[in-house]
């Protein structure tokens, strides 16, 4: 697992969101606590007591003056603390993005300039701010990795940036927070924080096409790949660059399958190809009845694809 949470930052861009917040919430903690003693105290001492007028206190400027004046400097020293937030947390694009992220009905797909793109995971680098150009191919989706970074909306049509930075290796989770459909629940991400030089053999790694596995249940997996029409939506850079469902190139790198709804090893892999809308129900992978020896030589075949 991983840190997910807001309340958890770790990156620079992430703690300016959560100091405005901490800020934000002492703030409204004492007018709080303040409006309500203000209110118990004038229930007590100016209530009307029995053959006497109520008190009032009409016409006083110069209470008149601090009740607009304070609220006016809350509201000015609020506008300032967010100002500063949003310059930290989100400021304008200043180069190419470092990567894209593109939002489908449900799966994240993470393409790099190398060339390399990965599925529902994304890869960075520590210690430096990337900026993550965020797509969307069919419905507004919204990204947000809270320990990471700002939320930010993926809106087909028109691309956005946002910047993404972790402090320390570790895995974090993201999540997409904006209701898209059926399996909007299940649109997780994981973004995995490498050392630089882990990062670069990973990215270089990612960018390499898949080899045609020679023989065995993997040869007739391959084989069966293509004619079972699973190659007309999942790219496997080397054989085919479709790109409607998740790229395949390097799956059995993967922590999880199906945007993280299951973990990613033999058994479960298997369990998917059987049918994945009863794992998943919704999602645009059919389920193609095949038989328990085609599953067996497709999982040979894909767990490879290291
Ligand atoms: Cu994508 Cu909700």
């Amino acid at each position: 697992m991983g840190s997910g949470s807001a309340l958890e930052p770790r990156s620079p861009q992430a703690a300016a969101i959560f100091g405005l917040f901490a800020k934000s919430l002492v703030l409204c903690g004492v007018i709080f606590v303040l409006v309500v003693v203000l209110i118990a105290y004038c229930v007590v001492r100016f209530r009307q007591r029995p053959g006497q007028e109520a008190s009032r206190n009409e016409g006083d400027k110069r209470l008149e003056i601090a009740w607009t004046l304070v609220p006016l400097g809350v509201l000015i020293w609020l506008l300032v603390a967010t100002a500063h937030a949003m310059t930290v947390a989100d400021p304008p694009a200043d180069r190419p993005p470092d990567l894209t992220v593109v939002a489908h009905q449900w799966w994240w797909e993470a393409r790099y300039p190398s060339g390399a793109v990965a599925a529902n995971e994304i890869h960075l680098p520590t210690g430096r701010p990337l900026l993550v150009r965020i797509e969307s191919a069919d419905v507004v989706h919204d990204f947000w990795v809270p320990s990471l970074g700002r939320k930010i909306d993926a809106i087909p049509g028109r691309p956005v940036n946002v910047w993404l930075q972790a402090d320390r290796p570790g895995i974090y989770l993201g999540t997409c927070a904006e209701y898209c459909g059926a399996e909007h629940a299940w649109m997780r991400i994981r973004v995995v924080a490498q050392e630089p030089d882990d990062f670069a053999a990973w990215t270089a790694h990612e960018a390499l096409a898949a080899a045609m596995p020679s023989g065995g249940a993997a040869a007739r997996g391959a084989q069966m790949f293509g004619a079972k029409t699973c190659i007309g939506c999942h790219a496997i850079r080397g054989r085919d660059d479709t790109r409607v469902g998740p790229d395949l190139t390097h799956l059995a790198e993967r922590a999880t399958l199906g945007t993280g709804v299951i973990e990613n090893n033999p058994d479960e892999l298997a369990r998917w190809l059987k049918n994945p809308q009863g794992i998943k129900p919704g999602c645009h992978m059919p389920n193609l009845q095949l038989a328990d020896g085609e599953v067996t030589d497709l999982v040979a075949y894909l767990e490879t694809l290291r």
